[in-house]
């Protein structure tokens, strides 16, 4: 039996508005389910998003500057995010890696600043579907999780959160099946056991990619899977809501 307990995060990607906060806000007062739950909508909500959400769900941000302060604009630091209210933040999501050329380098910068500010990175990592046909799944993701294990230290993770996020699965309705992404979960944490056995056993790792109502329950019912990081549907209350209750 784990003993880490289950977390859901909503990532909003650039979605959503003032109408949809309300209604996850709404929905997610009757939630009394085991999970932590975070909402992770746009910069411009995060602080209403702390004033409507009920005090047991969080509230993360979906990025933040490597920076700490100074001129830097149209970035954000971790220090904001923080006195908004924030006590997560996404680090190295795909599309932030995919678009806007986040490197790993960049990726362990931003989560040394998250940490220094109190925050908890929800580090992404994920193979594109290239790099799975061509069975590279496992030095990609190991790949990325050690670049960031290496620049900050493994004790860092005693208070961080990963994420596996298939590319290929992102917003394709096409789910890593859960024996699928159990295997990834289980070499990740393999990887984090050879660092501290520790750590390991109390880093929460989520699965991202497709989650819906209908598949989450089996999906987290694997061992080394212990939550979720959902897009599209933590853009509807309803489904939000379900998703959170089918992780126990
Ligand atoms: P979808 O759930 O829309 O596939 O998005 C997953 C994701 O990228 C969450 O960060």
């Amino acid at each position: 039996m784990s003993q880490r307990k289950p977390l859901v995060a909503g990532n909003w990607k650039m979605n959503g508005n003032q109408a949809l906060l309300g209604e996850i806000a709404g929905s997610l007062v009757s939630y009394q389910g085991g999970a932590d739950v975070v909402v992770c909508p746009p910069f411009p909500y995060l602080a209403a998003a702390r004033a409507a959400l009920p005090g047991n769900v969080q509230v993360g941000a979906q990025n933040l500057s490597d920076q700490q302060d100074g001129a830097f604009t149209g970035e954000v630091g971790a220090a904001m995010l923080s006195e908004v209210g924030c006590g997560y933040v996404i680090i190295g999501h795909s599309e932030r890696r995919a678009l806007y050329g986040e490197d790993d380098a960049l990726v362990a910068a931003k989560f040394a600043r998250a940490q220094a500010a109190g925050l908890v990175p929800i580090l992404c990592v994920g193979e594109t579907l290239e790099e799975r046909e061509a069975g590279n799944t496992e030095a990609v993701v190991c790949g990325q999780l050690l670049a960031v294990v290496d620049a900050v230290g493994i004790d860092a993770f005693a208070s961080a959160v990963i994420a596996y996020e298939p590319v290929w699965a992102i917003g394709t309705g096409k789910t890593a099946s859960p024996e699928q992404a159990q295997d990834v979960h289980a070499t990740l944490r393999a990887t984090l056991a050879e660092k501290s056995p520790n750590i390991a056993s109390s880093t929460r790792l989520l699965y991202g990619g497709s989650v819906k109502a209908d598949n989450a329950a089996l999906l987290f019912s694997q061992s080394d899977i212990d939550g979720g990081l959902i897009g599209g549907a933590s853009l509807t209350a309803d489904s939000f809501l379900a998703i959170c209750q089918a992780a126990k």
